[in-house]
């Protein structure tokens, strides 16, 4: 008896050793070992588990044990009842208890859309979207974006976020085209900086290795590869026409930046490349990705993209599954009805039409990212890290990255009568227009929904807001949302703002063929800039037609898409900061001009790419020479030579006989 229970005893202690003795799940081994250990062990039901992304609605604790799900995903605005901390973080919790209840324990990953700040959780920062960010040419803001959005997304416990968004936007008629930097690849290439911000800075760079710093950083995804933002017409998931140079020269070389910068994962396009949707182009995913440029992170397919590869849509799954796999995808996002994918990717694999090979190296990716991130030793979220939501530094610097993506475009109606710095002390003032005090509109979209919402749908200040705020206490500050004829002659103000522009919209609802002013925009300019001296605030994803109306007004502003902190606008309006944006792209005159790009042989453009009036007109520093010269595309050169003069005569009238000049 004694010795029997000492048998027992040893015994347990000989299993339990041993248990603790799995080489994958001791974290001083290293990150190949690790899945060289794993993998074998896997069954084909636990990698295939791997491979398939849920989204939230479809998962629960035995969900994600009986099908051994891999990572999940919030799509736009897919969120815990209540969207507050607390039930990000229940629900993580939940969803990673289920995942380590399996066998091998292998933890989940939890994927989300912060392209802008943590946007869809109420209170998160809102930064400014990317064609207002690739205006302040300032990788380092955006490295401190990345950072600043990895603590707030890690404040609800959740690991993964798909951005950035590099995409080289080259028709403004594109739905997207506010989720691009610019419309210029070396714009782009120069704001995957965002990466280490998001991911951390790897000490020693290996080129196409994943890399996660710590617990209060992300995984990054680079997408959408590869061509996205160069389809015919600017048409949302259409195809885009190129030759090969042409598609890696203009589309495809932010990547090479990504990759080099340890990028995690790498989502496709639903775009086609001369007419092979990317989901079903081996080419271009495994050769060209996966083996030219060795990245060694995931490819993930994105939301219903291998159903897409088939019109109408899931026509085929069987085809689908086959023909997406095998180009080299590792992750599906499902994002529901995942069954039929897991039964058929199976048989698939069982009847030899998907190699075990393949298999093997998309959970090989999926496993490498997995321990680079450290979730196998932290797979709970931190709840120490709920205090960075909304933190104040957080919107101090969504602040900054507001006042330095503001583009002045004109400033005064005959050059030497500028209007702005406005004055701050004026008896009565005008603040106009449908998006003068509203937070939503601001935003745009995928804020908190996934097209976004007007109204007051999170916290932070809106452009009224901060211009009262701004002003002497004895100035009287007269709002007006739709001004009618006739109102600023009433009122006999100094001066009015004029705050119109585009109402949110993401992915397809936003692809725009007339890229006119909607909402009663040009009849509020129109009621107010006729009567009284007038500021017109341009909030909007992309250039719109404005040449008909820009006599009328005295000074004019893009504004972009600042997000939650507007108040950031009257810092500089009223000149406690210099104008400092740049345009990331082309302002066109009318639609029929586009596409129309810096570079093109018949470019003329309303206010061309890099153009950005300052209101003071101090002289250039040697360094700005020096940039200008050592540039032999002329593409940088071209812009800086604008600036040069913009900043000694401040006004784009001028600007436009300097072209005249200039072209004789
Ligand atoms: C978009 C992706 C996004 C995904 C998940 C897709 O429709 O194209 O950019 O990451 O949804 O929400
Ligand atoms: C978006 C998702 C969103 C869904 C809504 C997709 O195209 O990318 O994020 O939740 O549509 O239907």
């Amino acid at each position: 008896m004694e010795r029997g229970l000492g048998f027992l005893l040893s015994l347990s202690f000989f299993v339990s050793a041993a248990v603790s003795l799995e080489l994958y799940k001791d974290p001083r081994q290293n990150v190949e070992a690790r899945i060289r250990d794993l993998l074998p062990r896997m069954t084909l039901a636990e990698k295939i588990g791997q491979m398939t992304q849920i989204d939230r609605k479809v998962a629960d604790y035995s969900v994600m044990k009986d099908y051994h799900i891999g990572t999940l995903l919030s799509g736009g605005g897919s969120v815990p009842e209540g969207n507050t901390i607390p039930a990000w973080l229940d629900m993580i919790d939940e969803f990673q208890s289920g995942a380590l209840s399996t066998r091998l324990q292998i933890p989940m990953v939890y994927g989300i859309d912060a392209v802008h700040g943590h946007n869809t959780v109420y209170g998160a920062t809102i930064f400014p979207h990317n064609v207002g960010l690739g205006c302040t040419r300032d990788p380092n803001l955006v490295q401190r974006i990345g950072a600043a959005t990895a603590l707030e997304v890690r404040a609800t416990g959740i690991q993964y976020v798909f951005a950035p968004c590099i995409a080289t936007c080259r028709d403004p008629r594109w739905g997207r085209c506010y989720e691009s930097y610019s419309e210029s690849t070396d714009v782009v290439r120069s704001m995957t900086d965002i990466i280490y911000g998001l991911q951390g800075e790897p000490a020693n760079k290996t080129a196409g290795v994943p890399f996660v710093a710590n617990s209060g950083k992300v995984a990054a995804c680079a997408k959408h590869f590869v061509g996205d933002g160069g389809t015919v017409d600017g048409i949302n998931e259409n195809n885009t026409v190129i030759d090969y140079e042409g598609l890696v020269k203009i589309h495809m070389a932010p990547y090479f930046d990504a990759i080099a910068k340890g990028v995690s994962t790498v989502m496709i396009s639903f775009s086609s490349w001369n007419g092979v949707k990317m989901h079903a182009n081996k080419f271009l995913v495994t050769e060209i990705l996966k083996n030219h440029l060795q990245f060694q992170g995931i490819v993930i397919s994105d939301w219903y993209g291998i159903d897409k590869i088939t019109v109408p849509k899931h026509a085929n799954y069987t085809f689908s599954i086959l023909t997406g796999i095998n180009a080299g995808i590792d992750v599906v996002m499902i994002p529901y009805d995942f069954t039929p994918f897991i039964s058929e990717l199976t048989r698939l694999v069982n009847e030899r039409y998907i190699s075990m090979e393949r298999i093997d190296d998309a959970v090989t990716r999926i496993l490498r990212v997995k321990f680079a991130m450290g979730i196998f030793e932290q797979p709970y979220p931190d709840r120490s890290y709920s205090k960075y939501l909304g933190y104040p530094t957080h919107r101090a610097l969504a602040r900054e990255a507001v006042r330095k993506s503001l583009v002045l475009l004109k400033n005064g109606k005959d050059g030497s009568q500028p209007l702005l710095p406005l004055s701050k002390s004026a008896s009565k003032i005008i603040v106009a227009g449908s998006h003068a005090n509203d937070i939503g509109f601001q935003c745009g979209g995928w804020t908190i929904k996934w097209q976004g919402r007007n109204g007051s749908i999170t916290t932070g200040t809106t452009i009224l807001e901060g211009v009262k705020h701004t002003v002497s206490p004895s100035t009287e500050v007269i709002y007006e949302r739709d001004p009618q004829p006739g109102f600023a002659k009433a009122k006999g103000a100094e001066y009015a703002i004029v705050v119109v522009g585009e109402s949110p919209y993401a992915e397809s609802f936003g692809d725009n063929q007339d890229l006119t002013i909607p909402l009663e925009g040009i009849p509020t300019i129109q009621n107010v800039c006729g009567d009284v001296k007038c500021l017109v605030i341009l909030i909007s994803g992309r250039p719109l037609v404005v040449e008909p109306y820009l006599p009328l007004m005295d000074a004019f502003v893009a504004a972009w898409l600042p997000g939650s902190e507007g108040a950031a606008v009257a810092d500089v309006i009223f000149g406690d900061y210099d104008f400092q944006g740049t345009l990331s792209r082309t302002w066109f005159k009318r639609v029929d001009q586009l596409p129309m790009n810096i570079g093109d042989p018949s470019y003329d453009p309303l206010f061309p790419f890099g153009f950005g009036l300052r209101m003071t007109t101090s002289l250039l520093s040697s360094d700005d020479f020096e940039l200008a010269l050592d540039d032999g595309d002329g593409v940088k050169q071209q812009s800086l030579s604008k600036r040069i003069f913009e900043r000694i005569s401040g006004n784009s009238q001028q600007l436009l006989l300097y072209d005249e000049q200039d072209s004789l």
